[in-house]
């Protein structure tokens, strides 16, 4: 079994089905509201939980009406919540998730996914020592990421930053991290103004651009690859790139290729967008296993 931990945020997804956005000063007619588990460190892990990593999840999550069952929903997706703390000066994070056919547009708000701090990272080095990789992204402050790359480069973990949503992020630390993987959007937020295929040449192997429907774009040395994703029509996309996040870190620490490890980790987001909510399309190994895409030599038990 390999262990992977994702720091990251935990939050309720409080999501607007609409046939029509409303512009500024309009009031719109929508079809449904309904709440679910999210923040894309929570959805990372239960993606990696469910196709069978041991998983540790660090974060933060407030003293009120959401919190235990944020912290349930982990447990109940096996994932070990031993360095889920609980602060009482924040609210719990949440994300307003707007859905029009099939693509989302949110607003985060960070409440206790913010007292993340680097101290408290420093604190638990352990549990980074005895994972095969880390996992972060950005709904929690700079500060501890920074110090998280630190610590796990001085230790010899590899980590996976996942830069989400679209921040910058010192070079220094894109350099000591094993791999990132912005979209699009958050590419031109690190590296504005320069062509993706001069960017891409510069972090072979490392720099993997998800490019949704595309697929996926890295550089393997030699030249610029695009993998390609599952054709499918989306009911819900909202998590896909989590999914997928998580999905290709399990896939590599178990010692898959890159390309490999892309093409599992397309495979679980195109499963995950057939259903409504971030986590409930999130594929278990047997669902994928399941799939007629499933290639017999990947075996992730
Ligand atoms: O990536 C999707 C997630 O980002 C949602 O679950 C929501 O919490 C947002 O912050
Ligand atoms: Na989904």
């Amino acid at each position: 079994m390999v262990k992977l931990t994702v720091v990251g945020s935990i939050s309720t997804d409080f999501i607007i089905e609409t046939e029509q956005r409303p512009n500024v000063g309009e009031t719109v007619e929508g079809q449904n509201l309904s709440t679910a588990f999210g923040g894309k460190g929570a959805n990372q892990a239960v993606a990696a939980a469910r196709l069978g990593a041991e998983v540790s999840m660090v974060g933060t999550v407030g003293e009120d009406t959401f919190s235990d069952d944020l912290i349930n929903n982990l447990k109940e997706n096996k994932i070990l919540t031993d360095n889920v703390e609980r602060v009482t000066h924040l609210p719990s994070g949440s994300a307003m998730i707007t859905v029009q056919d099939g693509d989302n547009s949110i607003i985060y708000i960070p409440g206790a996914n913010n007292a993340l701090t680097a101290t408290r990272i420093n604190d638990i080095q352990n549990t980074f020592k005895e994972s095969d990789l880390v996992i972060i992204q950005n709904e929690v402050p700079a500060v501890a990421i920074e110090e998280l790359i630190d610590i796990c480069f001085k230790i010899g973990t590899p980590v996976l930053y996942n830069p989400a949503p679209a921040r910058k992020l010192s070079k220094d630390a894109l350099e000591k991290v094993s791999f990132f993987t912005p979209n699009e959007t958050e590419f031109s937020v690190l590296f504005p103004g320069e062509e993706m295929e001069a960017v891409l040449v510069r972090y072979p192997n490392k720099l993997l651009i998800t490019s949704g429907s595309l697929g996926v774009y890295y550089h393997d040395g030699t030249e610029v690859k695009l993998v390609p994703a599952n054709k499918v029509e989306p009911v819900d996309t909202t998590g896909a790139g989590d999914t997928f996040n998580g999905a290709f870190g399990v896939a590599w620490a178990h010692g898959m290729s890159i390309e490999e490890s892309i093409q599992f980790g397309n495979l679980a987001a195109s499963l995950s967008i057939q259903k409504k909510g971030a986590q409930s399309g999130i594929p278990t190994i047997e669902e994928m296993k399941g799939s007629r895409l499933y290639e017999k030599k990947w075996h992730i038990e």
